[in-house]
């Protein structure tokens, strides 16, 4: 058995029984053919930056290696075709250092293309579908390549279709994203709308960049020192009526969040939901709720899988006990099925 410590972000110490490192797309496809003929467990994980492994995996860890970016162009677009085990970050600053705009907001998210893809990641008001022409992707029960449009992704908050568990026959190869030429900047975010507007400094994009790496830095543990995987939970959706009663209760930490009487919903942030529940800083063995933003989990060092299940639920019953509101996980979870036999 072997362990993906470091092939997690929670640096969780889960063994395995083998590991593959793949460098190409015929690696993959010779290697994901032959594991599903034989009915393998096996997983495809990218940096693990967004999963939970509750327990050992007794099946084969592959690993997507598989990079390169190259750069395409007309009179309106950019066109960067990029592998998707190419780390997002280096993306992010690889269009910018080619002076490719608009990626700005996204810098410093961990996680691989694929999986930004797989997640929709998002962050500073932007997220990556806004960009994505194409991904192409090898189809494991067929053993073709094939590609999807945007519109085929079916991309929404933290969603995509190759996040549905029928399209996990769907193993993301490599991304085209498509990027207008014609730059405008994204401030509409709070934390960014605030800066740039109160001091009147000129907006280029590579202030976004500086300001969204320095507001991660702020926020987010690194997870070189405190594992963690982001966001555990989804913001949640819940109806006008609800929040304008929410609002009247807590009107000291509703107050600030701006909404619009014609709109029947509204998404709110569970950070402020957890944080109102008193829960920052609560520790069950090595595993804590983070004290600067508490949708995030951090592992002080030594936590068990359990550790951070259990800190989950409860973060799940407290919110759900105050607020009648279910928090929906953001993060992926692998553990063993007894019914399928095998670990989903
Ligand atoms: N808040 C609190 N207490 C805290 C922290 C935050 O009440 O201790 C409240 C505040 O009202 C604050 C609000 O939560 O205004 C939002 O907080 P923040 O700006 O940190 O954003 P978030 O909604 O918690 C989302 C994404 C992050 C992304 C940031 C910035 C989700 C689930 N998370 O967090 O994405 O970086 O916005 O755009 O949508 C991730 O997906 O892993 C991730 C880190």
């Amino acid at each position: 058995m072997y362990s993906i410590k470091e092939f997690n972000t929670f640096n969780l110490n889960i063994l395995v029984k083998d590991i593959c490192l793949l460098k190409n797309k015929m690696d993959l496809k010779k290697n994901i053919l032959f594991l599903s003929n034989k009915k393998e467990n096996y997983y495809f994980l990218g940096k693990g930056s967004n999963i939970l492994f509750l327990e050992n995996f007794y099946g084969i860890i592959l690993i997507n290696k598989i990079k390169g970016i190259k750069i395409k162009q007309n009179i309106n677009f950019w066109y960067l075709i990029v592998y998707s085990g190419e780390l997002f970050s280096k993306f992010i600053n690889f269009s910018l250092n080619n002076k490719i705009f608009g990626l700005e907001n996204l810098a410093n998210i961990p996680g691989t293309v694929g999986s930004a893809i797989v997640n929709n990641i998002g962050a500073y008001g932007l997220e990556i579908k806004k960009f994505v022409y194409y991904v192409k992707v090898l189809d494991i029960y067929t053993g073709l390549y094939c590609y999807f449009n945007n519109f085929n992704c079916y991309f929404s908050y933290r969603f995509s279709i190759f996040k549905s568990y029928l399209y996990k026959r769907f193993i993301i190869i490599k991304v085209i994203f498509r990027i207008f030429k014609k730059w405008e900047p994204c401030i509409f975010y709070k934390d960014l709308f605030f800066y740039f507007n109160k001091s009147y400094r000129i907006i280029t994009p590579l202030k976004i960049y500086k300001r969204v790496v320095y507001l991660r830095k702020l926020k987010l543990p690194n997870y070189k020192i405190f594992g963690n995987i982001g966001s555990i939970f989804k913001n949640p959706i819940i109806s006008i009526k609800k929040f304008i009663k929410l609002k009247y209760i807590y009107y000291k930490y509703f107050n600030n969040i701006k909404y619009n009487y014609f709109f029947k919903y509204i998404r709110i942030p569970a950070a402020l939901l957890i944080d109102i529940c008193n829960l920052k800083g609560y520790t069950i063995g090595k595993a804590q709720i983070y004290i600067k933003q508490p949708l995030i989990i951090i592992n002080m060092g030594g936590a068990k899988p359990l550790d951070i299940y259990k800190l989950l639920n409860l973060v799940k019953d407290k919110v759900f006990y105050k607020f009648n509101i279910l928090l929906e996980l953001e993060i992926e979870i692998i553990k063993y099925n007894y019914i399928y036999n095998k670990f989903i």
